[in-house]
Order: C-alpha cells, then sequence, then structure tokens
C-alpha cells in the first residue's frame, strides 16, 4: 500500500473513533439524571419519546467497543501499513497465513509418523489399524469420487474391492498404479470389423469367454468371432482372453471384472470404439508418504478377513 493510501485509512478510522468517543461523551454532558416524565415532544403515531439518559449498559457497551477497537488495531494489522504489535503478522493478515500455519502444525504432527509407515513394507502397513485409518480418509478424500465412497466402483470405475485387478493387484502394483496412474488404451475396432464383425466378437465375448447365455434369437456368428479375437484381440487380452496386467488388458473371462458392462450392446459399443480408462497419478499431488497409506488401504480392502469367502469364491471360477 502507497504511504497515501495508508495515511488515508489511518486518518479515516482515527478520525471516526474520536469522532464517535466525542459522540458519546458529548450526549452524556448535557443529559438529565434518573428517569423523568418529559418527553422531547416529537410524537410519532402516537409514539413519545421520553427524555431519559441513555442506558447505563448501552453506554458500555458502547465504550467497550471503542476500547475494544483501539487495542485490536494496536495488535493486529488493520491501520494502513501498520503490522500490528503481535507477532506473526509481518506478511499482513490473510487466511493464507493462517492456512500455512495450520498446515505447518499438522506436518509437525503426522509427519512423524506418515516417516514410520513409509519405512515399513506395505503388507504390515496393511495390518495396522491406524495406517489404514489414515488411509481411508485419504481415500474418501481424493479417491471416492470416481471409484465411491466404498471402494466399489462405478460404470468405467474399477472396483477395489473384489479381486479383479486390471493392472494387478499386489501390494507394490498397486502402489505403482496410485503414483504415476495408468492409462488404458483399447482400440477401436468399427471400422477393421465392421459391424456385423463388432457383432460377432461382442457375442463370443459374451458368451465363448465371460460365459454369459446370448439371447435365443440372435443371429450371430459365433465362429467368426473366435477368429477375429484371435487375430485381433489376443495381443493385449491372451490367448485364452485372460487379460495381460502389464497392459491394463482386463480378463475377459471374469464378467465380474468388467467395467463397461456385459451386455451385447456395451461389449459393442467398447469394441466398436475403443475404451480409454484414465486414472490420475497421485505422486505430485499427495507424496509418496500418503500414496504409501492409500495403497495399504486398497490392498487391505480385498486382503482382509471380511473378504476371505469372496476370494475364496474367485479362486474357484
Ligand atoms: C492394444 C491392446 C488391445 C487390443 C488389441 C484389444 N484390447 Fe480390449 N482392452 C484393452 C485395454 C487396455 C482395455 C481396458 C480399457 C480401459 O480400462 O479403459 C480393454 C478393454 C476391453 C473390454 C472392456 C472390458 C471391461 O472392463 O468392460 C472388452 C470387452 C475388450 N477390451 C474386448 C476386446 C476385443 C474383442 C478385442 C479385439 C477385437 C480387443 N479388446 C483388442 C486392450 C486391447
Ligand atoms: C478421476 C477419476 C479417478 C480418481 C480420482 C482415482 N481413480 Fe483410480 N482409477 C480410475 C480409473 C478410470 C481406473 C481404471 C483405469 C483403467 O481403465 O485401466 C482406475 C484404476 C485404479 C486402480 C487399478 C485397479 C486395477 O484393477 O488394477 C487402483 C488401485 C486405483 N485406481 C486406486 C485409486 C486411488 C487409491 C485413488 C485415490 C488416490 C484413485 N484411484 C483415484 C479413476 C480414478
Amino acid at each position: 500500500m502507497t504511504t497515501f493510501w495508508s495515511t488515508w485509512i489511518c486518518v479515516l478510522t482515527i478520525g471516526s473513533l474520536i469522532g464517535l468517543t466525542w459522540l458519546l461523551i458529548g450526549t452524556r454532558k448535557g443529559e438529565t439524571k434518573g428517569s423523568t416524565d418529559q418527553t422531547m415532544g416529537h410524537s410519532f403515531d402516537g409514539i413519545e419519546e421520553y427524555d431519559n439518559p441513555l442506558p447505563q449498559w448501552w453506554f458500555m457497551l458502547f465504550a467497550g467497543t471503542l476500547v475494544f477497537a483501539v487495542g485490536y488495531l494496536i495488535l493486529y494489522p488493520g491501520l494502513g501499513n501498520w503490522k500490528g504489535i503481535l507477532p506473526g503478522y509481518e506478511n499482513g493478515w490473510t487466511g493464507v497465513h493462517e492456512w500455512e500455519k495450520e498446515m505447518e502444525k499438522a506436518d509437525a504432527k503426522f509427519g512423524p509418523i506418515f516417516a514410520k509407515f513409509a519405512a515399513m513394507p506395505l503388507e504390515e502397513v496393511a495390518k495396522d489399524p491406524l495406517a489404514l485409518k489414515m488411509g481411508g480418509r485419504l481415500f474418501a478424500s481424493n479417491c471416492a469420487v470416481c471409484h465411491g465412497s466404498d471402494a466399489k466402483g462405478a460404470f468405467g470405475f474399477p472396483n477395489l474391492v473384489d479381486n479383479h485387478w486390471r493392472w494387478g493387484g499386489n501390494t507394490d502394483t498397486i502402489k505403482t498404479t496410485i503414483m504415476g496412474g495408468r492409462m488404458a488404451a483399447m482400440p477401436a475396432w468399427g471400422e477393421m470389423l465392421g459391424e456385423n464383425g463388432v457383432k460377432n466378437v461382442a457375442a463370443y465375448v459374451r458368451n465363448g469367454l465371460a460365459g454369459l447365455p446370448l439371447p435365443a434369437d440372435s443371429s450371430v456368428d459365433l465362429h467368426a468371432g473366435q477368429q477375429a479375437f484371435g487375430t485381433m484381440c489376443v495381443a493385449c487380452h491372451g490367448p485364452a482372453g485372460q487379460g495381460v496386467q502389464a497392459m491394463g488388458a482386463p480378463n475377459l473371462t471374469q464378467p465380474a471384472g468388467f467395467i463397461y458392462g456385459t451386455s451385447l450392446a456395451q461389449l459393442q459399443q467398447t469394441i466398436r470404439h475403443g475404451r480409454q480408462g484414465h486414472m490420475p497419478a497421485q505422486t505430485e499431488l499427495l507424496g509418496n508418504d500418503k500414496v504409501q497409506l492409500l495403497a495399504a488401504y486398497v490392498y487391505s480392502l480385498s486382503h482382509d478377513a471380511t473378504h476371505e469367502g469372496e476370494l475364496a469364491l474367485d479362486k474357484k471360477q
């Protein structure tokens, strides 16, 4: 702030304070003592004003606000370029500095805890109740928008609670996924296959690979679908359609793990236009220590006792 504006604000503020003090003391001087029956002489709609002194509490309240204002302006920034005599407001008073102070406090408090977990193997962290609680909080604020607050996913967003992994479900792979993010690239096959080709392959994926029934009246050529799959899809999805995690190409024999739907229409859509699922990288946003807790949390979702039943089922399939 320039000196001119600083002076301008000081003159206005101090002037107002002096003016108000004068008003308060000035009106008190001419006041009658005690209550009277005398009116001030004006009447509005039958309401008249008695010539009584200001109530004591009102006077004290007014005086109190003046004292507060003076004290506040001495202690804190407010009067032009004056920084206040309390330490910590050298840069003026903005919410940013308050926030930075809070963050410093939080870092001092949680830093050592984060560091402890960062140095532990992930399998161990995934068994620590405090780490899981912290990981759960981080998940709720950073991941739930896409994966759901129960981590069960939604259309286009994988379920992280089950045992179907597109990129891999061991601790290190989960951490790599969260740190660096993932870009899945399923090409569009519409032009290459033609409309009938798309229908045949979609039917083969649904029936031949995923084991789901086809409508009785469908007139698709499953054999042609299988052949097309053998030439165009196995490079990524594997010879038996079991998926290749290094490419994020999902296992097509486990329909429970599909994120783009299993109906014929949805499968055709996927094959015709392709899919590009994008998991955003978190390293820069959250840093290694927080990702460590998140990885442990995500790992625990499919590896704790309550999911043991589901896992056993998955393995049998
Ligand atoms: C270049 C590698 C590649 C090829 C070739 C490829 N896919 Fe894919 N496919 C992927 C990837 C990667 C994904 C995951 C896309 C995503 O998660 O967004 C995917 C996803 C899918 C899905 C969706 C599964 C779900 O989760 O809903 C289906 C169905 C599918 N592919 C079928 C096929 C068929 C049929 C072919 C051959 C015509 C084929 N893919 C060829 C890489 C490939
Ligand atoms: C903007 C939406 C979005 C956010 C936010 C997001 N994810 Fe994802 N995530 C995705 C998508 C989409 C995929 C699937 C990528 C693909 O198609 O292969 C994915 C995949 C994953 C996978 C791999 C699943 C597998 O089957 O291999 C993990 C693990 C994961 N996310 C964890 C997280 C965690 C932890 C967070 C919070 C830090 C998070 N995600 C935040 C969209 C998101």
